[in-house]
């Protein structure tokens, strides 16, 4: 049984083929709308989320499926004080699949070991975000034709930011990409990330400017500051709004380059960003159900319609 942790869980011709998988979805949705009849996703959201419990939501029922659940992390028994072990044990009993988002990180990863159901993590505290990276790695193929030779800008929170771990670590799959890391010195990418970038010969260079960088960008990665996961608000307030992107600051940006975010976004994207062509983070919103249905067939190991095949080995 195949569960989805970590990026460096997926091949990279696996992560080809679910990308695959997810632009035939999205090419002819309809071909899709049963393969997944009678069978049940649960979600587990121990940590607020619109977007990712959304679109998970959307993409088990896009398949014909189920969808259970509880509203809110103060309602489950998580709060009784259940270990994260004994829920996934009684979950697997009444579900086929599990998103799990967690503000411990290894929440997901301890799940999958105690679960007859796939795993997948949609979020664990400040580590890995995988699904929202396969969203991201399909935004920007179908917007720059490639995921080899890029110059990657990440700006903003690479601290905290488990979406910017994630996309480093599914990126070392690529070849000839390289980044520059933009964020205050408070901000800065974690030293297991930094040792993770050299290990694996990633170039990468430091900066705290975003304008010097922008004309030698092929794609900028904005994150919010996450401040959910400071310690001092104090520190949260001296840094929140380090960086802002409007049109004025983005005329010094190459004409295809697409502006990635996340979300959600609080004042480091202003709204007058919305309407120029690069702005791709509503399009990453609409890929994210096409690569969640990618992900739930493949680890269900229902064969593609289309193709008559499975997507990956189990
Ligand atoms: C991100 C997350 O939860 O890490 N949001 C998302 O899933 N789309 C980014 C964030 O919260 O800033």
């Amino acid at each position: 049984m195949r569960h989805l942790i970590d990026p460096l869980d997926l091949t990279q011709q696996e992560i080809t083929q679910l990308l695959d998988l997810a632009d035939r979805i999205c090419a002819d949705p309809a071909a899709y709308q049963e393969v997944a009849n009678h069978k049940k996703l649960a979600t587990l959201f121990y940590e607020p989320s619109t977007r990712t419990r959304l679109s998970f939501e959307a993409a088990m029922l896009n398949l014909g499926g189920h969808v259970l659940g509880f509203p809110s992390e103060n309602v489950s028994s998580a709060t009784k004080g259940e270990s994260v072990a004994d829920t996934i044990r009684v979950v697997s009993c009444y579900a086929d699949i599990v998103a799990m988002r967690h503000p411990k990180e290894g929440a997901p990863l301890r799940a999958s070991r105690y679960s007859r159901i796939p795993v997948i993590n949609a979020g664990d505290g400040g580590h890995q975000h995988p699904t929202q990276t396969l969203t991201d790695l399909m935004t920007i193929r179908r917007r720059m034709g490639r995921l080899d030779d890029l110059t990657i800008g990440l700006c903003g929170d690479l601290k905290y930011g488990r979406t910017v771990h994630s996309l480093l670590h599914f990126l070392q799959r690529y070849h000839n990409v390289q980044f520059y890391l933009i964020a205050p010195d408070a901000l800065k990418l974690p030293d297991y990330m930094v040792k993770f970038l050299k290990d694996n010969n990633m170039p990468f260079c430091e900066v705290d400017s975003i304008d010097e960088v922008l004309p030698e960008l092929d794609v900028l990665y904005m994150t919010r500051i996450q401040q959910e996961r400071f310690f001092n608000e104090e520190e949260y307030l001296r840094l929140k709004g380090c960086y802002q992107l409007d049109e004025a600051l983005l005329q010094k940006a190459p004409q295809d380059m697409p502006v990635l975010h996340p979300l959600p976004r609080i004042d480091e994207i202003s709204t007058d960003v919305d309407n120029d062509p690069r702005a791709a983070y509503f399009d990453q919103v609409h890929n994210g159900v096409y690569i969640r249905m990618a992900i739930i067939l493949a680890l269900l190991g229902i064969p593609d319609p289309l193709t008559g095949k499975t997507v990956l080995d189990h």
